[in-house]
This record gives C-alpha cells, structure tokens and sequence, in this order.
C-alpha cells in the first residue's frame, strides 16, 4: 500500500480526503437507492443474475422460492421461506442440527442444495408443532423437560422421529445408538433418552 505524503496523496495520485470524499458520496448514494440489482428488480427490470425460482414441497405444501445453485436446504429454509426450525450448528451435519426429513429419510440440510430438493418431500419440525395436535415426540421433549437452550431439539425431534418410523419398540440401548448422530452442548441427554422411552411406550400424546 502506498504511503501518502504531506499533501495526504499516495502514488496513486489521489489525496486522502479525495478519496473519502468520493467513497462517502458512493456509501450515502447506495444507502438511498439500495443496491444496485435490488433497485434493478423494484423497477421491474431484469431478475438478479444467477437466480432461479425452484418449488420445494415442505410439509405438504408447494412453495416457490428464489434460489442460487450454491443455496443449500437449509438456507432456503431459513431465508426463503421462514422455516427456522432446522439450526446452522455445524457445516458438515456433524451435530444433527440441520435435519429435516426427505422424502421420510433424516438428512442435514445444510449438506444438500436446494435445486436438487425438488420433486422430493421435505418434512421440517415445524410440521410436527403446528395444527391441532402437537406430535408426540415434542410432546415428550416437554414433559421430561428434554431441552435447555433448545437450539439442539428440532434436530433431535426429527432424529427421533425418523428412528422410531424404523425402530418403534426400541430399547434404552438401541436409542442411545440410535441418537448419537445429534449432539447436545447443553447436555440434556439424560433426559431425552427418557422422553423418547415414553414414546415406545405410547405416552407423549399431545
Ligand atoms: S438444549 Fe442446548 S444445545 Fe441442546
């Protein structure tokens, strides 16, 4: 980087207060107008270059959402459609906490792209606390006080519910194996292992 001189002009020839006269201008010129494809696309203009409306089916229901070829599972999810269930724990789906079901398998979604999601049924936490009837599986989280901070849950409550799909008569031993792909900071296990218990034996009904 070039060292400015007593006049505050670096071997570029521009002065410093130049420079942040011009770069101030531009900031308070973008704040008022926005970026520049946004006010592209307010106007009617051009779609955003590399974007592509795609239709995810989550829990039972076609939704558009506008995606890029790099935009995962999760993050359509999250930002497109508000569905915030599934957490951004870890990047590579080592704590469990990106899962959904699709089509009925347990999988991170922060390590799938969303344009390959289409055709597919997703199936998110939210499916199993919204409507009428709480599912049985939250509902034992509840009584067995299973969560503390809660950021883990949604990944174990979709964990748990794909292993019971498999596994209904599960003993404490085949859940313990079963789980161990979702990981609690809080270390609640001791007392999800209980609720989950109360599910094989038909308890947790909402
Ligand atoms: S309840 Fe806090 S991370 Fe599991």
């Amino acid at each position: 980087m070039s060292k400015p001189d007593e006049t505050g002009r670096g071997r570029s020839g521009v002065s410093r207060r130049a420079f942040l006269k011009g770069s101030g201008a531009a900031a308070a010129a973008t704040a008022m107008t926005g970026a520049p494809g946004l006010e592209a696309e307010a106007q009617g203009a051009e779609p955003v270059a590399g974007l592509t409306t795609i239709t995810l089916t989550v829990n039972g229901t076609p939704h558009k959402v506008e995606v890029e070829p790099r935009t995962t599972l999760l993050e359509a999810l999250r930002m497109g459609l508000n569905l915030t269930g599934a957490k951004p724990i870890s990047v590579d789906g080592a704590s469990g906490g990106s899962l959904v079901l699709v089509d009925d398998k347990p999988t991170s979604a922060n390590t799938v792209l969303a344009m390959d999601m289409v055709g597919k049924k997703i199936v998110t936490v939210e499916s199993l606390i919204s409507g009428d009837r709480v599912d049985a599986v939250p509902m034992a989280f509840v009584h067995h006080d299973a969560s503390q901070c809660g950021f883990c849950t949604p990944g174990f409550i979709i964990a748990v519910k794909a292993f019971l799909a498999k596994n209904p008569k599960a003993t404490e031993a085949e859940i313990r194996a079963g789980l161990n792909g979702n990981l609690c900071r809080c270390g609640t296990y001791a007392n999800i292992i209980p609720a989950v218990l109360e599910v094989v034996k038909g308890g947790g009904n909402g």
